[in-house]
């Protein structure tokens, strides 16, 4: 059985990665992951802020003298389970050490300024591939669409000329035009597509009259809205695709890949169950790959997408009839 993959151009054992979250703050919890059978992660995000703070703070050290300057490896401390852009290079290095599994480094950022230089650095930490995570909430009313799009590829054009590894761009659902956007980000270079980020929606507290955020893990619930898009863009966008979002079981592995995902990424899953529920996805996806005469995983990548699929209008508009009539059946 071939569980192998391929993913922005790295040679993956299996299909099965480990997404951006707080497991990956630890090299010893990388390490679990890895013997429990993860094929790759990505490693927490870095943030633009948490960048700009450290670079701001070691300028306020050298304007003060050469003794504050001396003391220049001082970064900021961490905030929450977010760390500094030092303990971050030292964490993909270790992580490098540690284990044989790609490293993939995170930056999360909203503008195209000097912070995206940082991806060289993680690069020279180590890092086998970049996820650029653009998490940009466009609030203004007078900022258009193709302006919200324009300000993305920048900051993925920004991350490319820093760097000489592959750049994935985890994506957004909410562009107007998201084959036409995942086309363009391409088109600039970007080496893969993440669908889809997660927004964390604020909620409000009735009695303390506060914003209030909180974070829900998914469930396989949210699978959908990444299976309808993997396959529309799989097959007309020559990519590598990346799905994160409610992938919590060997099904859902199975359908994302059917859909055109050459990786799935696990988070809520892992946190919830624990690094051995990699093991028993994989035990899972071998199994019914097996029942099913699958002897690799090429043979059933995007072979449900919106070229193959034999029911392509389920994918799109019709769909939506079919799914209101069915209520009563
Ligand atoms: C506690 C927690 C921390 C996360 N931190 C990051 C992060 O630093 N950067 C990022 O791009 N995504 C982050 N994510 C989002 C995940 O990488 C993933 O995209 C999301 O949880 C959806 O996948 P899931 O359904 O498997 O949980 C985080 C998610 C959780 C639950």
């Amino acid at each position: 059985m071939n569980l192998s993959t391929t993913y922005l151009g790295l040679e993956l054992k299996n299909p099965i990665m480990c997404g951006a979250c707080p497991l990956g703050t630890n090299v010893d919890m990388i390490r679990q992951l890895e013997d429990a059978g993860i094929s790759g992660i990505v490693l927490p995000s870095l943030f633009e802020e948490e960048i700009q703070h450290a670079v701001r703070a070691l300028m306020e050290m050298e304007a003060a003298g050469p003794s504050s300057a001396e003391a220049s490896s001082y970064l900021p401390d961490p905030e929450g389970y977010h760390v500094g852009p030092n303990e971050y290079l030292e964490l993909i290095t270790k992580a490098k050490e540690a284990t044989s599994i790609p490293i993939i480094a995170s930056l999360n950022g909203a503008t195209a300024g000097g912070w995206t230089k940082y991806a060289e650095k993680m690069v020279a930490a180590g890092a086998d591939a970049l996820e650029l995570n653009v998490y940009l909430l466009p609030f203004g009313a007078e900022e258009t669409g193709a302006s919200v799009e324009e300000r993305t590829i920048e900051i993925v054009r920004a991350v490319k000329e820093a760097v000489n590894v592959p750049v994935a761009v985890k994506l957004s659902p909410f562009f107007s035009s998201l084959a036409n956007m995942s086309k363009k980000l391409v088109d600039a270079g970007a080496d893969g597509l993440v669908l889809f980020n997660r927004f964390y929606q604020p909620d409000i507290d009735i009695e303390e009259l506060d914003v209030v955020p909180n974070l829900r893990l998914s469930t396989s619930e949210e699978l959908r809205l990444r299976l309808r898009w993997l396959a529309i863009l799989s097959g007309q966008i020559e990519t590598s695709l990346s799905a994160t979002g409610g992938a919590h079981t060997a099904v859902d592995v199975i359908k994302s890949i059917m859909a055109g995902a050459h990786t799935v990424q696990m988070v809520s899953a892992l946190l919830i169950h624990g690094a051995d529920h990699v093991g028993r996805c994989l035990e899972a996806l071998e199994f019914w790959m097996k029942e099913h005469d699958y002897d690799s995983i090429d043979k059933m990548l995007g072979s449900m997408n919106l070229t193959k699929t034999p029911n392509p209008e389920a994918i799109g508009r019709a769909n939506y009839m079919k799914v209101l009539d069915s209520w009563n059946e």
